[in-house]
Parts: structure tokens; C-alpha cells; sequence
């Protein structure tokens, strides 16, 4: 028998576990192993991504389900288990990134489009065969004084919700990501600018996806959090919580299965404190959790440091962070703890 959609979305954001998105294309993995001095190859991604998925503290307390490029969900640890066997032993679902990227936008400078809509049924064929029971696509929506424009914002909004229908049909859970940068360019624009482009945004995808018939039960949103760009950063850790659910409350059908937010360029701790805070303040029709790249993989990045004889340090930092945000995602995080550690 086939798993519910609904079913698999609630395992997803239950019991403060939340997701690891481990799915940097083979460019942007390139771009983390170049912070450590490392070669990014087929077998040092391997290597990285073992320690990660073995890290059994983190796997199996903390992290729900794993976001992979294609190239890992059907790559093979060093012992010849795969990376998905491996993710289900410890209990968390794997889930695979299937948009193609963020592309320039035709007529729009300064915007993008995300790609990946063609032959996308035949590739989520083959990625349930493959075990993936949720996908990611991630629209990109640039802030500045002049941007989002509205037809970058209608066409990314458009794609997403495109993606979700196909996902749905497939059985798979669509984690919905339409992410308002804060580190884009220049960067500079405050909260408030950030709060009405956020607010913009997921009332145009909601739509997008009432009109694409996608179930709420069987979906996940990932949002940005509301927070100034990164060259204008002055909110305090709780104006940044009040600001966001205040978004999400506004825009997010009580519907929908649960939220795990992107990290988007905050720092670890700083990602922890803003999702702990909304945890502890506030009543919330959803679960609220994480699904962070950076925010959970920096510090075990560079503990590992490519080198085999750091496997044990970089796990302890995974476990580690994993442990805050688990916290976090129940309200409980307290900044003591990153100091007893
Ligand atoms: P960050 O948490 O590093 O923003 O990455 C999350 C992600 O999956 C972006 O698509």
C-alpha cells in the first residue's frame, strides 16, 4: 500500500525533528569545499555526505528527512550501502532536489526563473523507484527598492505550484521553497522591505497552488525567514520571530502540513535563536521546524576538514547543531547550551 502524502508530510516536521538540506549541486558543493581547501570530486562529496548521514545522534533524534542531489540518492557509501538504505535505517525519509536552477529571467535583469518542468513526471517516476518519498524546487525572488517585479514574481510563483501538482500525482510531498533572498544583491533593504516583499510572495504562491489543485495537507512550505539583507542586519532575535509569523499568519493556510524554514545566509546560532523564539511566543496553526543547508552544515564542514582522521569531530559538530535545532523547533533552545558544548 501506498503511504498518504499527508502522512509522510507530518513525519517530516514531527516531534522537533526537521530536514537536512544536503542537496548543493556539484557547483555549489564545489564552492563549500573550496572554504576547507578540498577538491570537490565524486568521492570526496561521498565522503563528506557519509559522515553527515552516519552521524547517528543527529540521524536518528533530530532529522526527519534528508534533501539530496540526484547524484547521491543513487551514490553508495564507501562500504557499498547505499545513501538512501542508509538514511532509512536511521529512520529519516530521503527526499531529492528536481529543480534544474535558478536561470536569468528573459526581459527581466536582475531576476530568475527557475527551470526543471520538462520531463519532470518521468524523473519523479524514477526517483520514488528510487526511494524518495518528498522533493524540493527552490524559486529565487531578488528584494531591492526597485525588485521583485511582478512577472518574475507570477512566473517563479507559476513553476512552483507546476512542481507540486506533479509531485502530488507522483507521491511524493513537495516542499514548496520560495525564498526571498537576504543575500542577494546589493542587499541592503531592512526588515520592513523584506516583510512586504515575504508577504508578496507566499499570497501569490498560495494562489498558484489553489489554482494548481495542490493538496495543503500533502505539502511543505519552506519560507525565508523576515529579516533585513544582509548588509543592513540590526533586528533584534526576537523582532525577526514577531515579523515572521506574522507573515506566515497573514498568508499560510492553517492547511498546510508544516514549515521548515531555509537559513538563507544567517549564522548558525542566529538561525537557531529566530526559529526557537517563534517556538517559545507563539501559538501556530503549524509546526515550525528547519530545513537548513548552511545553518546545519557549516561548523561540521569545517571540523571534518576533508581529512579522514576528522570524521569523529566533524559528526560531534553535526550532532551538535542537529541537538540545537531540534531545541529550537520545540521552543526549548537556550544560548547556554552552545557555550557548554
Ligand atoms: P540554506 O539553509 O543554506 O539557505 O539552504 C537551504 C536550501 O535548501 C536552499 O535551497
Amino acid at each position: 500500500m501506498s503511504e498518504r502524502l499527508e502522512d509522510i508530510a507530518a513525519k517530516m516536521v514531527a516531534d522537533g525533528r526537521g530536514l537536512l538540506a544536503a542537496d548543493e549541486s556539484t557547483g555549489t558543493i564545489g564552492k563549500r569545499f573550496d572554504t576547507i581547501g578540498l577538491k570537490s570530486t565524486e568521492t570526496s562529496r561521498r565522503d563528506y555526505r557519509e559522515m553527515l548521514f552516519r552521524s547517528e545522534e543527529a540521524m536518528k533524534n533530530c532529522i526527519s528527512g534528508v534533501i539530496l542531489y540526484e547524484e547521491t540518492l543513487f551514490q553508495k557509501a564507501a562500504d557499498g550501502t547505499s545513501f538512501v538504505d542508509i538514511i532509512k535505517a536511521a529512520g529519516s525519509i530521503p527526499g531529492i532536489k528536481v529543480d534544474t536552477g535558478a536561470k536569468p529571467m528573459a526581459n527581466y535583469p536582475g531576476e530568475t526563473v527557475t527551470e526543471g518542468l520538462d520531463g519532470l513526471a518521468e524523473r519523479l517516476a524514477k526517483y520514488y523507484e528510487a526511494g524518495a518519498r518528498f522533493a524540493k524546487w527552490r524559486g529565487v525572488i531578488a528584494i531591492s527598492s526597485s525588485l521583485p517585479t511582478w512577472g518574475s514574481m507570477k512566473a517563479n510563483a507559476h513553476a512552483l505550484a507546476r512542481y507540486a501538482a506533479l509531485c502530488q500525482q507522483a507521491g511524493i510531498v513537495p516542499i514548496v521553497e520560495p525564498e526571498c533572498l537576504m543575500d542577494g544583491k546589493p542587499g541592503d533593504h531592512n526588515i520592513d522591505r523584506c516583510a512586504e516583499v515575504t508577504e508578496w510572495t507566499l499570497r501569490t504562491v498560495f494562489e498558484e497552488l489553489a489554482d494548481a489543485r495542490v493538496s495543503l495537507e500533502g505539502m511543505i512550505l519552506k519560507p525565508n525567514m523576515v529579516i533585513d539583507g544582509k548588509n543592513a542586519r540590526k533586528a533584534s532575535v526576537a523582532e525577526v520571530a514577531e515579523r515572521t509569523v506574522q507573515v506566515l499568519k497573514r498568508t499560510v493556510p492553517s492547511a498546510v502540513a508544516g514549515i521548515a524554514f531555509l537559513s538563507g545566509g544567517q549564522t548558525t546560532e542566529e538561525a537557531t535563536a529566530h526559529l526557537s523564539a517563534m517556538n517559545a511566543a507563539f501559538e501556530l496553526p503549524w509546526k515550525l521546524t528547519f530545513s537548513y543547508g548552511r545553518a546545519l552544515q557549516d561548523t561540521a564542514l569545517k571540523a571534518w576538514g576533508g581529512k579522514p582522521e576528522n570524521v569523529a569531530a566533524g559528526q560531534r559538530a553535526f550532532n551538535h547543531r542537529a541537538e540545537m535545532n531540534r531545541l529550537a523547533a520545540k521552543g526549548t533552545w537556550k544560548r547556554e547550551l552552545e557555550q557548554a558544548a
